[in-house]
């Protein structure tokens, strides 16, 4: 049933047709730990997810919050940039999952940043699998997260459009500019 039609929600219900258990995935930005948990649940024990985090207290509420849910098993906690996805991650994953901004309840002034947040989606088309996909949300309505939602929505008509299907979703008659997701496709063959 869908409770409301938000990019968070809409980003999960599209994640939901492609993720499959036993699937390796990342969150590039676990926060507060509700997208790591939620693509943990999906791909069970037998799959792997990688969440990222700059900050520590991100790190610690995403591991409390998947020891609640019982489902921290899958997850490897990464407390460092997604700037070095390629680092941490060898082989090839299914989905990877972006929610930019600032950490819900905790310090606005640590944000997501274009350049990095460039650079990091630059490795995930390329850790991706064929028939994967990419999510991200953008926050156009923050401090700082104008400048990088347009940066990131210039950089999408670059992607070869044999190779990948970008699309986007966003409320259009919002009092402020709504966040959106752009929901990338990596096509097979
Ligand atoms: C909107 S929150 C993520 C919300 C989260 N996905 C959830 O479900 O609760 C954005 C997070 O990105 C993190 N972040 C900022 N820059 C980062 C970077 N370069 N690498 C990894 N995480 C970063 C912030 O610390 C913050 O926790």
């Amino acid at each position: 049933m869908i409770s409301d039609l938000r990019a968070t929600e809409v980003s999960h219900i599209l994640l939901s047709k492609f993720l499959r258990e036993g699937q390796h995935v990342v969150d590039a930005t676990a926060g507060n730990g509700y997208d790591t948990m939620f693509l943990a649940k999906k791909v069970g024990k037998r799959g792997q997810v990688y969440a990222f985090d700059i900050q520590a207290i991100a790190i610690e509420r995403t591991k409390a919050l998947l020891e609640e849910e019982k489902c921290a098993d899958a997850v490897r906690l990464i407390n460092d940039t997604h700037e070095k996805l390629t680092e941490h991650i060898k082989g090839s994953v299914q989905a990877i999952v972006y929610n930019l901004g600032y950490l819900p309840g905790g310090d606005k002034a640590t944000i997501t940043k274009a350049d990095a947040t460039l650079s990091s989606i630059k490795q995930a088309l390329e850790l991706l699998d064929p028939g994967g996909v990419i999510s991200i949300v953008a926050y156009p309505g923050h401090g700082g997260g104008d400048c990088e939602a347009k940066k990131v929505e210039n950089f999408m008509p670059e992607l070869d459009s044999a190779l990948w299907d970008v699309f986007s979703y966003q409320r259009l008659n919002a009092v402020k500019p709504a966040p959106y997701l752009l929901f990338l496709h990596k096509r097979i063959g």
